[in-house]
């Protein structure tokens, strides 16, 4: 069987983590030492086992707790080095990286301690692993717009360290239109952007998302599966849908890989790719996705892995001429 082989040398881009979820158990532990924060864990494995997720809130409350531990721009740098490293390792020759400023500034970190942290494992990922790798600032929906609004004014000197931003937190009952205003600057500013909809939110909110955001790719977007229009405009307008199957598996999205709504979307012509989410939470980095999907989905083989490699590089926000090279 040459399959699981192929799936992890093949180049790929990763386009939905987010760098906070990449925080392994071990490093939290290890940043806690180092920075004097006291845990409600006695140990790792303690830690872990707390990692039984029943939806997307009961896995965010965890996630939010995790990030405590970052204090110091060392402690940015080491948690985003791991990941580059570990993406390296899965053939991941582009990364564009999601961070919650709000996460870390609402508990008192000045946002340039967050972006100065990951901007230099940027750096490095780049010059000594050769990774294509940019940021992502996402707006945490749970809040306000005015909250995202102050961000995007704290962000603004440091614009270019940052690509595109995204929306992501609690889901339902945070509409997109939610966030119209704030959009609509990001835009002016030529940002790209990009929104997380259709996880557990209605297929109205990936609507939303693309009419009233005007995003770019749709995070999730699994349930458009239940709109047969939606999925129509999706695979005519040819929006990429940034999928990630362990982390849908883990919240329950999914009830089982098996059932995933992967080869319908495919099947229909819209536009999907593979990603990890966030791997420290939900077992596995890129490759450990691939593997897990394509075992779960017998239908699936080397054309289709091919396809959604590709995919990956074309959806990517790096320059048309650096997609030349790899495509
Ligand atoms: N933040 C981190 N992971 C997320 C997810 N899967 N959905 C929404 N917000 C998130
Ligand atoms: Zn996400």
């Amino acid at each position: 069987e040459h399959l699981p082989a192929l799936l992890c040398a093949l180049p790929k881009a990763e386009l939905h983590i987010h760098i906070e979820g990449s925080l392994e158990p071990e490093l939290i532990f290890e940043l806690a030492q180092r920075n004097g924060v006291a845990l409600p864990y006695a140990s790792v494995e303690a830690l872990r086992a707390a990692y039984a997720f029943t939806d997307l809130q009961s896995f965010l409350d965890i996630y939010y707790a995790g990030a405590s531990v970052l204090l110091h721009e060392a402690d940015f740098f080491d948690m985003a080095w791991a990941y580059f490293q570990r993406a390296h390792a899965d053939n991941v020759v582009r990364a564009e990286v999601f961070f919650d400023p709000q996460t870390h500034t609402e508990r008192g970190i000045p946002f340039e301690v967050v972006i100065q942290g990951l901007h230099r494992a940027c750096e490095r990922a780049r010059t000594e692993l050769g990774l294509s790798c940019d940021l992502i600032l996402c707006f945490l929906r749970h809040l306000s717009e005015d909250s995202a609004m102050a961000t995007l004014d704290e962000a603004l000197p440091w614009q270019h360290l940052f690509i595109g931003v995204g929306l992501d937190s609690s889901e339902q009952g945070h509409p997109p239109a939610k966030f119209a205003r704030v959009f609509a600057r990001c835009r002016a500013l030529g940002l790209h952007l990009v929104a997380h909809a259709g996880e557990e939110g209605p297929p109205a909110y990936v609507r939303e998302a693309l009419d009233v955001l005007k995003v770019e790719r749709i995070d999730h977007g699994v349930r458009s599966i239940e709109d047969p229009a939606l999925m129509q405009r999706l695979a005519t307008e040819g929006v990429t849908l940034t999928v990630c199957p362990l982390s849908n598996l883990k919240l329950g999205v999914v009830s089982t890989l098996a059932v995933h709504p992967l080869p319908m979307l495919l099947a229909a012509g819209v536009k999907v790719t593979l990603h990890s989410d966030d791997p420290a939470y939900f077992g596995g980095y890129m490759n450990a996705n691939w593997l897990a999907t394509f075992e779960a989905l017998p239908t699936l083989g080397a054309a289709e892995a091919i396809t959604l490699a590709r995919d990956s590089l074309k959806a990517s926000w790096v320059s048309e001429a650096q997609k030349m090279r790899w495509l």
